[in-house]
């Protein structure tokens, strides 16, 4: 019974984040195979939030992860969800990539909009590091399929608009203690 469990204190606990007693919006900005989804997943037990990939969703509802105006619904759609979460005091972790520096904007506006806090958490390697990881991670079934060649990962390298510090500190400040 549900709500024998919910008196139980097992569902509906308040939130509990051992970092920030705020529900907190953290972004999580890298090009591909820059660990983005590792990292959501750590950061996702260490702060007891909800972690949203567009590349799972698709990939789950064998979607193709390369149709980009369905990617832009859903990540508006996840949006949207998000915005619920941390109205409900629900600390969430999008794992969009974050390339754009005014889509990091309009998300951090949101979030302080809606009294929560805002994180950017960057991952940046060398192309060449990059380029081994996303090679070796080709040959796993899920991305057999629609494998990343080198040509595409050279062009977003140049797409990709890297955080400067001055736009680093106009985030809430992450809690430091996380190394990978
Ligand atoms: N800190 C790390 N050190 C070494 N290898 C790592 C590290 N983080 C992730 N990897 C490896 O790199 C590969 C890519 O990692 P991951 O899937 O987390 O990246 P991603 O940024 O989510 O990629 P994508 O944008 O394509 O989803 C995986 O094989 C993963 O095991
Ligand atoms: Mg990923």
């Amino acid at each position: 019974m549900p709500f024998d469990r919910l008196a139980r204190g097992e569902v509906g606990r308040p939130y509990a984040d051992p970092v920030s007693d705020h529900p907190t919006l953290l972004l999580i900005c890298g090009l591909p195979g820059a660990g983005k989804t590792t990292l959501a997943r750590e950061l996702a037990a260490r702060r007891g939030a909800v972690r949203l990939s567009p590349d799972e969703w698709l990939s789950d509802l064998e979607l193709s992860l390369f149709d980009e105006p369905l990617r832009d619904r859903l990540e508006k759609r996840l949006i949207g969800l998000t915005e619920e979460l941390l109205r409900h005091g629900q600390s969430v972790i999008l794992e969009f990539g974050f390339w754009s520096r005014t889509e990091r904007e309009t998300l951090r506006d949101r979030a302080h909009t809606l009294g929560a806090r805002a994180e950017l958490w960057v991952l940046e390697l060398p192309q060449d590091e990059l380029w081994e990881r996303i090679e070796r991670r080709n040959n796993s079934p899920e991305w057999h399929a629609e494998p990343i060649t080198r040509e595409h990962l050279k062009l977003w390298w140049t797409l990709f608009e890297r955080p400067t510090d001055q736009e680093r500190r106009l985030f809430d400040e992450a809690d430091g203690i996380m190394t990978l």
